[in-house]
């Protein structure tokens, strides 16, 4: 293989590099897509394929400013992540939303690897005055951005939801819920869950009856 010397030779590289992590990612966010219960978190995921299929189209239209044919080049830093992911998701979890939030989790990981890769091969566009690349590269990097944020939210969701309902459950029997309790306990429902299943018999009893007046009552 010829050795890499120069700037552009450089950003040539990056660009098969992200092309290739676009492509695989073309593949792998349906399957993540379809093993996700929470519907913002799939329709989150379902949209930034469709951001990604612009992205793999963006990076096409930059070989062609640059003056190269558009190929990939294998980016095994994405195809570790993927890998990585695929194992987490397909462990046996027994709540859905623990799931979700591995696969949120794996798709925060691609993410922030994308927003390093776009990050560098901007900074080096920018270098060689390549401003129509920047602005191409720029564009998907804010959709990474997007995307990862809209991940976060959906995070705090992901835990949150399942306790809602519970409290829907337990309004319909008349309990009273203040929303900073309901607040607080909402988001400890994954670590309760765990704390809950440790603790003796006794004290588990304590918590169900201290939370059946506005908290969760799971089991
Ligand atoms: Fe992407």
């Amino acid at each position: 293989m010829a050795s890499i010397d120069s700037m552009t030779e450089l950003l040539v590289d990056q660009l098969k590099d992200l092309y290739d992590a676009e492509k695989r990612l073309t593949k792998a966010i349906p399957k993540l897509a379809k093993k996700a219960t929470n519907d913002q978190l799939r329709s989150a995921l379902e949209e930034h394929l469709e951001e990604t299929e612009q992205q793999v189209a963006r990076l096409e239209e930059a070989f062609e400013h640059m003056g190269e044919t558009a190929r990939a080049k294998p980016c095994a830093g994405m195809r570790g992540i993927i890998e990585e992911g695929n194992e987490h998701v397909g462990e046996d979890y027994e709540d859905d939303d623990l799931r979700d939030a591995v696969i949120i989790g794996s798709a925060q990981r691609v993410e922030h690897y994308e927003i390093a890769a776009y990050g560098t091969a901007i900074a080096h566009a920018k270098l060689l005055g390549q401003n129509e690349v920047v602005e191409l590269l720029l564009e998907s990097l804010n959709e990474e951005k997007a995307a990862d944020e809209k991940l976060t939210e959906i995070a705090e969701g992901v835990v949150n939801l399942e306790a809602a309902n519970q409290d829907e459950d337990e309004e319909s029997e008349g309990a009273m819920a203040g929303l900073g309790v309901m607040l607080g306990r909402k988001r400890a429902t994954v670590s309760q869950r765990a704390t809950a299943a440790a603790r003796p018999a006794g004290s588990r009893k304590r918590t169900a009856a201290r939370t059946s007046s506005g908290g969760r009552s799971r089991r």
